[in-house]
């Protein structure tokens, strides 16, 4: 393969489905790669220098924003797209939701919600995984969080989808506004009756001594309506899928449920559901000898980065119970995934709850299982048969 000719692409269908041929050759000749996509960029892929880059803010921004190409957002979204010391005052607002205390209370209500989801298609003896369980239970998941009606939730599922799967500024920045338009009138609702919901707990917050606004509430809203969901439902298809493909990894979970913590962890390596996000040079950085200079565009593939050897032994076998795991599917530094310890308990009651009740579930085809572009490694289809529930 030619790797020299600048052309790699982030979010190419081939770069997403098969990504360890182009960057196992990038990270060995060419770690800090340019290419001419997207209005021009820099990649990097190996470990040591994606982690630093992640965690380096002062040198790379996350302005003007994080997506490559832009999704075309009117505003940045927030805490993503900030630096410090803003960052810090963003992020702090955010703490309510994901507070230890939050997500206990949540997890009955995920586990009541997964096992009715399952309830609904058990006897059927095929369903798909993807529509039936992972979707409506990740949004809805989020929908608690937001504090969105019950009547909207289905809404509130297609755009998250579709969130993360534009390809095209025009089309991110129309889908965009309808999603503003719902929250605008959610968080208007919410300043006249306040609830106890992230809205109304928003707006009777301060950032630097003054009220937070509703421009800025609604920016929290369309951040977590993107970072959340299909994300989470990303990583669950692709484990469902994996563990479809090694049956080893079927039996070992069911003959050693004490290691699903850790198998959790070491499916979101293997898979990296966000393969990576851009930030902006400050000044000229140079990165394993090659000179980035200032304002240029750089990619952090996170994704590369979990399959490096120089990272992780056998990068490409799947070790149930890895240990140490340091991968960084949740990014790392400051701007890390606050939603880590969500998106793992959803994940592992979606898994536990699948193979109790379903264990032989199968892909009804695994060779149409495809990966769609965008910025999540979205599987959007998942068709399963399994034997019946009487
Ligand atoms: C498996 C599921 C998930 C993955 C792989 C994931 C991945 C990531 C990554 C890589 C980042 C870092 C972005 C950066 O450095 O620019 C991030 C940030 C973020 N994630 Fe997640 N995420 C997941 C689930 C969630 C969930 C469930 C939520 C919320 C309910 C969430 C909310 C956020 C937020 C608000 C940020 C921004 C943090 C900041 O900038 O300080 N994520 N996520």
């Amino acid at each position: 393969m030619d790797i020299s000719n600048s052309h790699y692409d982030n979010r190419h269908v081939a770069t997403l489905n098969d990504p360890e041929e182009i960057h196992s050759a990038m990270r060995a000749k060419c770690p800090v790669q340019h290419s001419e996509n997207h209005g021009g960029f820099w990649a990097l892929t190996r470990y040591q220098d994606v982690e630093a880059a992640t965690r380096d803010t002062t040198r790379f921004s996350s302005l003007p924003t994080i997506t490559l190409p832009s999704v075309g957002a009117p505003r940045p979204f927030i805490p993503m797209e900030s630096d410090p010391p803003e960052h810090s005052k963003y992020r702090s607002l955010l703490n309510v939701v994901f507070s230890a205390r939050r997500i206990a209370e949540l997890e009955g209500e995920i586990r009541k919600h997964a096992v009715q989801l399952i309830d609904r298609f058990a006897a059927a003896g095929e369903a798909d995984l993807a529509r039936d369980l992972i979707f409506p239970l990740t949004s809805r998941v989020i929908t608690w969080l937001l504090g969105i009606p019950d009547e909207d939730v289905s809404r509130f599922s297609d755009w998250s989808l579709a969130l993360v799967s534009v390809t095209s500024p025009e089309a991110g920045a129309a889908l965009q506004m309808e999603i503003r338009d719902y929250y605008v009138r959610l968080i208007a609702a919410r300043r006249e009756n306040p609830t106890r919901d992230l809205a109304s707990h928003l707006l009777a917050s301060t950032i630097d001594d003054r009220p937070v606004t509703s421009e800025e509430t609604l920016d929290i809203y369309l951040s977590l309506t993107g970072a959340g969901g299909e994300t989470t439902a990303a990583a669950a298809n692709h484990i469902f899928t994996l563990v479809d493909r090694h049956p080893d990894l079927r039996s070992q979970l069911q003959a050693r449920p004490e290691i699903l913590t850790t198998a959790i962890e070491e499916f979101l390596r293997y898979v990296t559901p966000v393969p990576g996000f851009a930030r902006t040079t400050t000044c000229a950085v140079e990165v394993a000898g090659t000179v980035i200079p200032e304002g240029e565009r750089v990619w952090m593939s996170w994704l590369s980065a979990n399959h490096d050897a120089a990272a992780f032994e056998e990068p490409a076998t799947i070790v149930l119970d890895r240990k140490p795991n340091r991968h960084l599917a949740f990014g790392a530094g400051v701007h890390r995934c606050p939603g880590a310890p969500l998106a793992r308990l959803e994940l592992a009651i979606m898994v536990d709850e699948v193979l109790r009740r379903i264990p032989d579930y199968r892909l009804a085809d695994p060779g149409a299982v495809r990966i769609s572009e965008g910025q999540t490694r979205v599987i959007r289809s998942l068709p399963i048969v399994f034997t019946p529930e009487p």
